[in-house]
């Protein structure tokens, strides 16, 4: 093999996890190649998760204020009309702009890229479509692909996926989304605002199932000002047309109910994605989930391969892949890299935005752990009052022993920018004193955060 197809590292996908792996390999002078299948780098992330989602969800929020907003605010607009095509090209040229961005930064990097579907061959060996390489460390990177349900396969027009949902031609008067989870919530927000019939069935009894029990109804009973309707406790059957219409079945409470669709969005989660990835040609195990099994130093079994981000254990996120890519890196270089998984934001788009990290109220009960709750109600923030935010609260889980804050949930407008302060304070350590001291300027949502943290032991100023 020439010395142009041998490599120290060579990453497998292209998203999140994968390229930023690359990056970070490639600066600590290993000689890296980058394999993607796709066309454009970023991986469902960029391409069609959370970067075209943000985009629609954005945009979305500008038509709903012209809608049924903007007279309260003094501006009279006359007759609001949308322009899906437009809003389509906008979000399309925000994800051409990143992916060419992630392109230029390989490209100017000096990583080799190569485009085409890797499969292992052992010995270190990878094929790319006929292609041979080498590398003496092989990062798994590959990502996750949608759940299908079997008595509902994607047709992509009836039945949907994510990838369609972001991409709709026409506003579908009645939008059925199967799954209350991150896709169901932001995607059914989107289409909510631009003036579909959204129905939300979800299998357990709250949505958001993530978070605390008091989060989710508060988020339910918003969505639901917004237009939203949900079924809880609700499976899905089946589906079937009559007279031209699609009609969703579903039991409820052991009742059969029908909600009519021009479009069911299935959301229930995704999978990690191995297709033709020669786990079995080299013997890479996996768990009962199809999960790459790993070690804490991202090792499979085998030796030499290596996996992060979606395909492996924890949470589906962008910056859960990103944070392993650069620590196995490091690991590789001979670097100490490490994640903290005691601290992984996780964010709900959806307007109020949810955003929470460490571990939730009800998570502490059920484990036992004794924990000091601080909340504290957005209606009783001047800001928040003076640009019409007031829906929300911030809430701070504190060790009732050392103070130490374990976890934080923020429910408000722009919550995802806010809960970066409460991860910061766990990373290092903090208590709930500790934010609460912390001098917030004025005014702003975030002193909602201070005053939660202040709760925590019944001192907050602003509330009882
Ligand atoms: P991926 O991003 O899936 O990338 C894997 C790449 O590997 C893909 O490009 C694929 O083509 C390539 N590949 C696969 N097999 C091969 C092969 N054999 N050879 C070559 N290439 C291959 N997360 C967040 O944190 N925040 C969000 O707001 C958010 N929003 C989302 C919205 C939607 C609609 C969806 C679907 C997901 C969202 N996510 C979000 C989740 C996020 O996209 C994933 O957690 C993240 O992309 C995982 O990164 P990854 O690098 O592990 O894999
Ligand atoms: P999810 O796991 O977040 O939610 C799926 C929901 O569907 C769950 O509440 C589940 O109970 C429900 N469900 C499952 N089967 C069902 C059935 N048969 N009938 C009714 N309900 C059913 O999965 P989702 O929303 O598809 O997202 C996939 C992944 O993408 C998630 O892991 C998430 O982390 C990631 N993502 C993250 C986002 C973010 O960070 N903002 C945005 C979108 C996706």
């Amino acid at each position: 093999m020439s010395e142009e197809t041998k490599f120290d590292v060579a990453v497998i996908g292209a998203g999140p996890g994968g390229y930023v792996a690359a990056i970070r390999a490639n600066q600590l002078g290993l000689k890296t190649v980058l394999i993607e299948k796709r066309k454009k780098l970023g991986g469902t992330c960029l391409n069609v998760g959370c970067i075209p989602s943000k985009a629609l969800l954005h945009m979305s929020e500008h038509y709903e204020f012209a809608q049924h907003s903007a007279k309260a605010n003094g501006i009279e607009l006359g007759s609001v009309e949308l322009n899906l095509g437009t809003v389509m090209k906008k979000k399309d040229k925000v994800v051409s702009g990143l992916t060419g961005g992630i392109d230029m930064l390989i490209k100017k990097g000096g990583i080799t890229r190569l485009e085409g579907h890797a499969s292992l061959k052992g010995n270190q060996k990878i094929d790319i479509d006929g292609k041979e390489i080498q590398a003496t460390h092989i990062i798994l990177a590959t990502g996750s692909s949608i759940v299908e349900l079997p008595f509902l396969p994607f047709d992509g027009e009836k039945i949907i996926s994510s990838d369609h949902g972001i991409a709709l031609k026409e506003v579908p008067e009645n939008l059925v989304v199967i799954g209350a989870g991150a896709i169901g919530l932001e995607l059914g927000s989107v289409w909510a605002r631009y003036g579909s019939k959204v129905t939300v069935v979800e299998f357990l009894p709250k949505i958001a199932a993530g978070c605390d029990s008091d989060i989710s109804k508060l988020l339910e009973r918003e969505f639901k000002k917004q237009g939203m309707t949900f079924h809880t406790n609700t499976k899905v059957t089946g589906a079937k047309e009559v007279d031209g219409k699609l009609i969703v079945t579903a039991e409820k409470k052991g009742k059969e109910i029908e909600i009519e669709a021009d479009k069911v969005l299935v959301s229930v989660g995704r999978k990690p994605y191995t297709e033709n990835l020669g786990l079995e040609t080299v013997g890479v195990e996996t768990d009962e989930k199809g999960r790459v099994k790993v070690d804490a130093h991202f090792k499979t079994n085998v030796a030499g391969v290596y996996a992060i981000g979606d395909i492996i254990a924890g949470p589906m996120l962008a910056h859960k892949a990103e944070e392993e890519g650069v620590a196995l890196a490091e690991m590789l270089a001979g670097k100490a890299g490490h994640v903290n998984y005691d601290v992984i934001p996780s964010v709900i788009y959806t307007e109020p935005e949810v955003a929470t990290v460490g571990i939730s109220e009800d998570q502490a009960k059920e484990q036992g752990i004794d924990v000091n709750v601080g909340k504290f109600p957005l209606a009783a923030n001047g800001r928040a009052l003076a640009t019409d935010a007031t829906t929300g609260m911030a809430k701070i889980i504190a060790c009732a022993k050392t103070d130490k804050i374990l976890g934080g949930a923020i429910v408000a407008k722009g919550a995802s920018e806010m809960i970066s302060e409460v991860v910061t304070h766990m990373e290092y350590g903090g208590s709930a004193e500790d934010l609460g001291r912390t001098i917030h300027a004025h005014p702003t949502i975030s002193e909602a955060v201070k005053e939660a943290g202040l709760a925590v032991s019944k001192s907050a100023i602003h509330s009882l």
